[in-house]
């Protein structure tokens, strides 16, 4: 399985190779409640010895053969080991950027292990998994590691818009024609990472145009010329490493001889205590400079996270009219949101449990309160805060209450001409505070607007709205969809949360026959506007969208 030719004589080496095999072929799509039950049958069929530790020949008692590999490279004498042996300390990637951020877990490492063997041993490989299981973050990570000698990568996003025309492009931008054969640029072999592999639009004859190419090519290695005289276009060195959402629930199907050129991983969402992991591991970090105080808080914090998630999204799931709730499987982007905005933190401005705490309040409230459309659950949200909050502190230090709880709760990063935004992301602490900072942005951004002049009052409510959207717009890779009644301002309040980031602000103009071709040349504006190094908000509205295929 991974390209060690030497000869294996031991029968229980041999044996224990099958089971691992076998596990991990026809057990690798299975989902994770039927997991134990085919650990069950695989162990009872190999008939061997069930033991606490396991070993060469003896198989794990209490864990399932899902959680161990069998090891025949770093131990010897070879055995079976847990894969938690691989899992290594945290280390954040440099420079710090909060989407390349990967903790090792029981699934990274095991993800990883495959994609190397697999790919290294020339074969395909497809992850499939709920939303959040870092498919992509996993395979991503991977081929930025791998030898850049010997491989080179492309990375192919598929949208329902993707058409074989496309796929086909890019895959001969990346291969030349070498003697009759075409093969990846400076002869090295050619990783093409298919990312929603399953979004392709199904035609009337129930295919998907890019897989039926993929397909052919992956199968015969070859494809057709589009023009001209049609020659085919014999290639060699292309491996495939593809992921996508499980079909179903409004998923496309993908042709199953297609998805029978893969080896094919279930990818399981992360165990509580890999989730416990990532969280704290990821705070741990960041607050290593911050005072013993504030990391003493911050390490109760993970837990009790994860206990109040799990009770309001119990209490308040999605439904029809609240489809945007959270759910289990979102969770993971919820937390990193969560987190996403702690790590704006700085140990200059957060000396003290309380000032932490309380930032943690604010991020929870932005995370899941705002997007709350009806008072009563953001009421049963900050009930729900309360008894996590009075078990953890209030109960030891009393005093945390007040400062904790005080209303309103207004965090931001607000001093202009300073372009290092963490240092500033702090306590607001009052309406007038945010008013004054405001009133003058608004002075300014209508001195220099004088015929696109804003005209608003700003009241307590509209205070809250651009403090939440500014603090979006600051975060990295911040989007925020602002649903609300017309004339509620999200356009005007969005417009002068971009002015006091200092950011443009990038909007299509609607003309008659307004198609997606202009769509596309205006987006490239807008990709020539950020290749100057200019931060944008790129400001759409409903009434903007002339037809649907603008969302992909
Ligand atoms: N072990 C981990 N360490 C750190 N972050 C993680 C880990 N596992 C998942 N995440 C985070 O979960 C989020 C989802 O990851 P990613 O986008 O790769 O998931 P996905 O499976 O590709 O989801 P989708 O199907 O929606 O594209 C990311 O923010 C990712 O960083
Ligand atoms: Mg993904």
């Amino acid at each position: 399985m991974h390209g060690n030719k030497s000869t294996v004589e031991d029968v229980d080496v041999m044996e224990s190779l099958f089971v691992f095999a076998l596990i991990w072929s026809v057990g690798a799509s299975i989902i994770d409640g039927d997991r134990p039950r085919f650990d069950q049958f695989v162990k009872q069929l190999s008939q061997k010895t069930l033991v606490n530790v396991a070993g060469k020949n003896k198989l794990p008692k209490d864990e399932t053969l899902f959680d161990y590999y069998f090891d025949l490279i770093k131990r010897m004498p070879m055995q079976w080991t847990p894969w938690s042996k691989q899992v290594t300390e945290y280390v954040p990637p440099q420079p710090f950027e909060f989407s390349k951020v990967i903790v090792s877990t029981i699934d990274t490492v095991r993800n990883r292990y495959f994609l190397h063997h697999l790919t290294q041993s020339g074969n395909n490989i497809l992850f499939v998994g709920e939303s959040g299981t870092a498919k992509t973050n996993t395979i991503q990570n991977y081929l930025l590691h791998i030898d850049r000698e010997k491989y080179s990568a492309v990375n192919i996003n598929f949208s329902s818009r993707t058409t074989s025309l496309n796929v086909q492009k890019t895959l001969m931008d990346n291969i030349e024609k070498r003697g009759p054969v075409w093969s990846p640029l400076n002869g090295k072999k050619l990783l093409v990472f298919v990312d929603d592999l399953n979004m392709p639009q199904v035609d009337t004859y129930g295919t998907q145009q890019p897989i039926a190419l993929l397909k052919f090519l992956t199968e015969r290695n070859m494809m057709y010329e589009r023009e001209g005289d049609l020659e085919a276009i014999h290639t060699k060195s292309l491996f495939w490493i593809a992921a996508m959402l499980p079909p179903g629930r409004g998923r496309n199907y993908v042709d199953p001889r297609f998805v029978s050129l893969f080896a094919t991983f279930n990818v399981i969402f992360p165990s509580k205590d890999s989730l416990l992991r990532i969280y704290s591991s990821i705070l741990k970090c960041h607050t290593e400079q911050f005072n013993g105080e504030v990391q003493m808080a911050a390490s109760q914090l993970t837990p009790m996270t994860m206990s109040f998630y799990q009770s309001i999204t119990e209490r308040l799931p999605p439904t029809p009219s609240k489809f945007h709730y959270c759910n289990e499987a979102a969770s993971l982007l919820t937390h990193k949101q969560k987190k996403k905005g702690l790590c704006q933190s700085l140990p200059s401005k957060y000396t003290t449990s309380s000032s932490f705490v309380r930032l943690w309040r604010n991020e929870i409230l932005r995370v899941f309160g705002d997007r709350m459309n009806v008072q009563e659950d953001k009421d049963l949200l900050e009930k729900n805060l309360l008894p996590a909050l009075l078990q953890q502190f209030f109960n030891t230090d009393p005093t945390l209450q007040t400062s904790v709880l005080k209303t309103p709760i207004l965090f931001g990063s607000f001093e202009q001409n300073n372009s290092d935004t963490i240092a500033m992301y702090q306590d607001l602490k009052d309406y007038s505070n945010v008013k004054m900072v405001f009133e003058e942005v608004l002075r300014k951004y209508n001195l220099e607007n004088n015929g696109n002049k804003i005209r608003l009052v700003l009241f307590e409510d509209a205070l809250e709205h651009i403090v939440r959207i500014h603090r979006i717009l600051k975060l990295p890779r911040g989007n925020a969809l602002l649903v609300g009644v017309g004339g509620s301002g999200k356009q005007s309040l969005t417009k002068l949360a971009t002015f006091c980031c200092n950011y443009d602000l990038f909007e299509i103009k609607l003309t008659r026959n307004y198609c997606e071709h202009d769509f596309r040349e205006d987006l490239k504006k807008l990709y020539q506007k950020l290749g100057t190094g200019k931060d944008c908000t790129f400001l759409f509205t409903d009434a903007q969208v002339a037809t649907s295929r603008f969302w992909n």
